[in-house]
């Protein structure tokens, strides 16, 4: 019996955290930044019921028979940091996984294609002084620790993406069939339409795709220990047509994103 206490003690104390996210009997949350991001999914739930926290509406029900909840986070990263974490504190969700679109930073990206996001990075967070801006990591405020530069998606979920993604049913875009890839995404407050900015988000991090809320989630979900993911589909190129092509694309882009996100669900334990 003292064994099994100190056992216990040990397990406790070595998570460092006693509230149970990536609580096993959770939901599985499912964010996306706009509407259109998540009304396709939202749709497709069985036995839906919603609730609002903060003026937010989060619906719950089953989708592909896993229950989950479903919600907008609204646009950049303080909104999204501010939604995930009323559904960590509400939900106790056992995984997040973010679907929506993304700017893609490298010429073999094209609209509809989609990335599963191996490690996030926020890009524009960091030093300003008088050789310009640096990027560094953001501080936990629980532990005033350094978080790590980029956030890694959950190896677990990684894995399920993987073997979605191999049979997604995706929608194909003026004749080009979209392919599943994964790879860096960056992070930042605003809408890229800059090539010169893509080739610098590449070269120094290696990312393929930008978007605007992505690190942010992670950097919650990383705080509060839940496992999570981050799949983008391609929408635009980031560059100089980025406002046009998004007008375009954004449509499939979000629907073959959810279609991924939803077979993920589907194979989650
Ligand atoms: N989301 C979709 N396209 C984007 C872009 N070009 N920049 C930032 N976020 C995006």
């Amino acid at each position: 019996m003292r064994t099994f206490r100190i056992l216990l003690f040990c397990i406790i104390a070595a998570s460092g955290n006693l509230v149970a996210f990536g609580d096993p009997n959770g939901p599985i949350a499912i964010v996306g930044a706009f509407d259109e991001e998540v009304s396709l999914l939202q749709s497709k739930l069985v036995d839906k019921h919603s609730t609002t926290f903060l003026g937010l509406k989060f619906v719950r029900g089953l989708l592909n028979g896993k229950d989950v909840v479903v919600a907008a986070t609204g646009m950049g990263k303080v909104n999204a940091a501010m939604t995930t974490t009323i559904i960590l504190e509400n939900f106790h969700p056992r995984a997040l996984i973010f679907s929506g679109i993304a700017g893609g930073i490298v010429p073999t990206l094209r609209p509809g294609d989609v990335v599963i996001g191996l490690k996030l990075i926020q890009y524009d967070y960091g030093i300003i002084n008088d050789s310009g801006f640096k990027t560094g990591p953001t501080v936990d405020p629980i532990t005033e620790k350094d978080n790590p530069l980029f956030f890694e998606s959950a190896p677990e979920l990684l894995e399920i993406a993987f073997k979605a993604g191999k049979k997604a049913k995706l929608n194909a875009l003026h004749g080009h069939n979209p392919t599943v890839t994964s790879g860096i995404i960056a992070t930042g407050d605003a809408f890229v339409a800059s090539a010169a900015k893509c080739t610098e988000l590449n070269q120094k991090f290696k990312a393929i795709a930008v978007e605007m809320e992505g690190a942010a989630v992670a950097q919650i979900c990383y705080q509060q220990k839940c496992p999570f993911i981050v799949i983008r589909s391609i929408s635009d190129n980031a560059d100089s047509n980025a406002h046009e092509d998004i007008q375009k694309f954004y449509r499939t882009a979000a629907a073959n994103s959810a279609e991924l996100v939803s077979d993920i669900a589907g194979l989650m334990p």
